[in-house]
């Protein structure tokens, strides 16, 4: 009775071990790249605009028909925004998976558990959004394609001193590498301005009572006050600043962008600065096509600083898989560094010798509860 299958089964098992059909099966599999992300969380606005971004862009480089003869598949794992998690997806994606290379994180903490890894591993890692310097500094396969905080902090810096606040207290978050690199980088550059910091409060990520911060904050006669941390923490602040008749205004850097800051901040949000990546209102054609193309994917959502980062992460990596001709760690890792002039939604991408992009800033407030783009920063 299982007679007439035998034949069938040994011309199966001939056709896989035949060297022609094991060569034309590689060429299907697809070149698998990772990608971590706070989906959800605290920070699972910047999952969401991150991911979709780099999702599309994997889209777009698959329709157009992938790399090397290959489609890509995009391999996502989330971290609940919470610490400790990143180095655990990475790990899987890296020794389970075996991807080629890794794109995240958007927080500067979360990134700097994944380099090392990377690092370790011989593959790139390319981050959308992480400004914090260490992220790079960790190794030679560690490169981003945003701006970092020393720049960050000047333009805030010089924006306070452009305002006339002479005297703008700081509220830094101890537990986040991104806030207090930002918080030392627009102290140096303001104090150097002539600026003065009549106080210097701190808190911790997920805190959520700040009141014996800002009641001393307030005491100081403060003219404007500097929070470089995420959007919950900045919203809750602002809150909590217009309950205790604070009046001054509160400004930060990019982690404030994130539509929780408006729904939780609510009216305590009016009028607060902060700067950023990109602005979807630019006019490029590269800024418009990737608006209308991303609209269209995620149910007409305008895409923020995250989106367009993480679009351009995947383009500049799938651009030097192009011009290495090859996935191979080391040879994709010299490619990425000689990136230059790479034209994409966030301006052009050019890697430094310290792997780091220079791109201008871009300076929002929020206005009838929206954020308002209010002005362009070059480098
Ligand atoms: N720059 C922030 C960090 O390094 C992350 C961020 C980027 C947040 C862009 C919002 C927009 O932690």
């Amino acid at each position: 009775m299982n007679l007439p299958r035998l034949p069938v089964l040994l011309s199966v098992v001939a056709l896989l071990l035949a060297p022609g059909a094991f060569t034309a099966a590689c060429a299907q599999d697809p070149i698998k790249v990772g990608e971590v992300a706070s989906l959800t969380g605290k920070e699972a606005d910047f999952g969401r605009f991150s991911h979709r971004g780099t999702l599309l862009a994997i889209e777009h480089l698959n329709a157009a028909g992938g790399v090397l003869g290959k489609k890509f598949e995009l391999l996502t794992e989330d971290n609940q925004s919470k610490a400790g998690e990143s180095a655990t997806a990475a790990r899987k994606l890296v020794s389970r998976d075996k991807v080629v290379a890794l794109l995240g994180e958007v927080a500067s903490s979360r990134s700097l558990e994944i380099a090392p890894i990377a690092q370790t591993a011989k593959i790139p890692m390319v981050s959308p959004a992480s400004t914090n310097p260490k992220v790079t500094e960790t190794g030679n396969y560690i490169f981003r394609v945003c701006f970092i905080d020393p720049f960050q902090g000047t333009v805030m810096a010089k924006f306070a001193l452009q305002r006339g606040w002479k005297k703008v207290a700081t509220l830094t978050s101890v537990s986040s590498a991104y806030s207090v690199g930002l918080g030392k980088f627009f102290k140096e550059t303001y104090l150097a301005g002539g600026g003065v910091i009549p106080a210097e409060q701190k808190y911790a990520e997920s805190d959520k009572d700040f009141h014996a911060q800002l009641t001393a904050i307030k005491a100081t006669g403060a003219d404007a006050i500097f929070v470089p941390g995420y959007y919950t923490e900045a919203a809750l602040i602002s809150k909590q600043a217009r309950e205790l008749g604070l009046t001054v205004p509160l400004f930060g850097g990019d982690g404030w962008e994130g539509e929780p800051l408006l729904e939780i901040g609510g009216t305590a949000v009016e009028g607060i600065f902060f700067s950023t990546h990109y602005s979807s209102e630019d006019t490029a054609p590269a800024v418009q096509n990737f608006v209308k193309a991303y609209k269209a994917r995620w149910g007409g959502e305008t895409p923020n600083a995250m989106a367009a980062l993480g679009y351009d992460s995947a383009m500049v990596l799938a651009d030097a898989m192009k011009r290495a001709g090859t996935t191979d760690g080391t040879k994709l890792r010299d490619a990425l560094a000689a990136t230059k002039d790479y034209l994409g939604v966030t301006g052009k991408t050019s890697i430094d010798a310290q792997r780091n992009a220079t791109k201008a800033a871009a300076i929002f407030t929020v206005k009838n509860g929206k954020f308002a783009f209010v002005e362009s920063i070059a480098p």
